[in-house]
């Protein structure tokens, strides 16, 4: 995979110059439409003035190439999924009523994808504040970037990587006005006075995903969908920060975590049933709880010392 994004990034750097593009590049037609959506800018001739123009390209419709090579969907054309009238420019007005696939036209009821359960995963989403909200309209794509999605989850080895990828699904619209008004029409609250109650709050949102506070845990699922309100929402510290932390069941279940857990914090917590999450973070502060122990003790004593000489 690797050598993939390391092929896909050097043509970007040196295909331009190279008039054999076709030959370095597994997908050339994938490349035509990225000459543009990859970039800030476009240039297409006018044939009605016979001149090139160069416009600037939608920020949104700007594709991320690295995040697409790393993606499930890496090896498709990007007409496999649009249609191929979009090999001219200007576009088709007509293009916009296109209707594009769900995931479950593609995935649902194949037996090849059965591990990752997507009926499971839709009848839970149906269930979700977002479904209630918005029915059909907040799909699947609203959080799975078709282009880019890759299953952190369920393969990466590194804590800190699983919840940033899924933070960023959460956020690419929580945190970014124009998207969350699209979709509600109002601005949306912001997330750092929502969450004031919490200490720490960019330690915990580094740590944990937003989706061990604000989703019911389903032991069958890999990733729990079904969002749930606010009130319903994960407030107690005890949750998390006990010996049967919910997080055991939830971003610490990945059997891809634990072979990797043999050593360090995370061992801990899985081998350790009455181990307690946020106790190992800092050997400083161990340090200092040893060093004012220590100090206090010595205080006693040499007080007793004092008692009994004085006496
Ligand atoms: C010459 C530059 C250029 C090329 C090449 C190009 N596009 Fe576009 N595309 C644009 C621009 C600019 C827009 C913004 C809307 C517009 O101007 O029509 C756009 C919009 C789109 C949209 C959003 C349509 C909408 O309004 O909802 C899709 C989808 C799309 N392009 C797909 C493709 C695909 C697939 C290809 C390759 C087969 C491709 N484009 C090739 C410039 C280009
Ligand atoms: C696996 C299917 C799939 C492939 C492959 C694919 N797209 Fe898309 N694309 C979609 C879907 C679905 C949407 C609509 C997303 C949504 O609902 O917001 C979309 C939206 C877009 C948009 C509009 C952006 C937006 O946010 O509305 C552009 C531009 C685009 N695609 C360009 C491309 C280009 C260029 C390629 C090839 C590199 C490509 N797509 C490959 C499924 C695909
Ligand atoms: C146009 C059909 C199509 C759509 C729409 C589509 N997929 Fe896929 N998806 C595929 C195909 C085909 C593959 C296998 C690609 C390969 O092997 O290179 C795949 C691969 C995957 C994989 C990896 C499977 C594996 O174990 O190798 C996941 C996960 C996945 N898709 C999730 C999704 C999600 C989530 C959505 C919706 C956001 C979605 N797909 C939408 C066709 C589609
Ligand atoms: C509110 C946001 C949201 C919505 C809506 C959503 N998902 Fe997800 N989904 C996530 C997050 C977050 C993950 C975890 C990302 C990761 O690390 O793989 C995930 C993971 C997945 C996975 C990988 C699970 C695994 O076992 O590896 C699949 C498959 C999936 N979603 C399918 C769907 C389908 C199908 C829909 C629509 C019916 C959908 N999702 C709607 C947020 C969402
Ligand atoms: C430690 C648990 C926890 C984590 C992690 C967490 N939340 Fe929350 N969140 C809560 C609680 C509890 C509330 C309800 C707060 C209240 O009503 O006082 C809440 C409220 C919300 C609300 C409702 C805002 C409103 O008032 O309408 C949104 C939206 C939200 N969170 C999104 C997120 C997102 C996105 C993330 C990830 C970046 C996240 N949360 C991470 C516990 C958490
Ligand atoms: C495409 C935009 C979008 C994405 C992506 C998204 N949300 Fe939301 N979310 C919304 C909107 C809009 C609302 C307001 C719903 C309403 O008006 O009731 C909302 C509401 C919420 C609420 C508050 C429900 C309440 O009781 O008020 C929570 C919690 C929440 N989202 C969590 C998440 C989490 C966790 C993720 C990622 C797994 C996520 N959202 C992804 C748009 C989004
Ligand atoms: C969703 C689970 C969850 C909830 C709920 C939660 N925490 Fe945490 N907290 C964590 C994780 C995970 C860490 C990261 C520490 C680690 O990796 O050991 C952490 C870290 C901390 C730290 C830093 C510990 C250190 O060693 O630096 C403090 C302090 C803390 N939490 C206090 C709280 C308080 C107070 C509450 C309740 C208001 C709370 N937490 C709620 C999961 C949670």
């Amino acid at each position: 995979m690797k050598f993939r994004v390391i092929v896909f990034i050097s043509f970007f750097f040196f295909g331009a110059s190279s008039n054999s593009d076709a030959q370095s590049y597994q997908d050339p037609q994938q490349h035509a439409c990225l000459k543009c959506h990859s970039n800030q800018s476009y240039t297409f001739h006018n044939d009605v003035t016979g001149m090139e123009v160069k416009r600037l390209m939608n920020p949104y419709y700007i594709l991320d190439t690295v995040a697409i090579s790393a993606g499930v969907h890496k090896s498709f054309d990007c007409t496999d999924c649009h249609s191929a009238e979009y090999e001219a420019y200007p576009h088709q007005a007509n293009l916009k009523l296109e209707p594009l696939s769900s995931c479950l036209d593609c995935h649902g009821g194949d037996e090849s994808y059965a591990k990752y359960k997507f009926e499971e995963i839709q009848a839970e989403v149906e269930k979700s504040v977002h479904h209630k909200a918005y029915g059909e309209d907040f799909s699947c794509s609203k959080c799975h970037n078709q282009h880019t999605y890759a299953a952190t989850a369920r393969n990466s080895d590194n804590v800190l990587e699983i919840v940033d990828y899924s933070n960023k699904m959460c956020l690419s619209c929580h945190n970014d006005m124009k998207k969350y008004k699209l979709v509600s029409g109002h601005n949306n609250p912001e997330l750092v006075e929502v969450h004031d109650w919490l200490p720490n709050q960019a330690l915990h949102f580094q740590h944990v995903r937003c989706i061990e506070c604000h989703t019911e845990v389903v032991d069958s699922l890999m990733v729990s969908h079904n969002i749930v309100g606010k009130e319903q929402a994960v407030k107690k510290c005890v949750e998390c920060h006990s010996a049967d932390s919910r997080l055991k069941a939830s971003l610490y279940k990945y059997e891809n975590l634990q072979k990797r857990s043999e050593n360090g914090g995370l061992g801990n917590v899985l081998t350790n049933s009455s181990y307690v999450i946020g106790t190992h973070q800092s050997p400083f502060l161990k340090l200092l709880s040893i060093i004012i122990f220590l100090a206090t003790l010595g205080g006693v004593i040499i007080h007793s010392i004092f008692r009994i000489l004085k006496k």
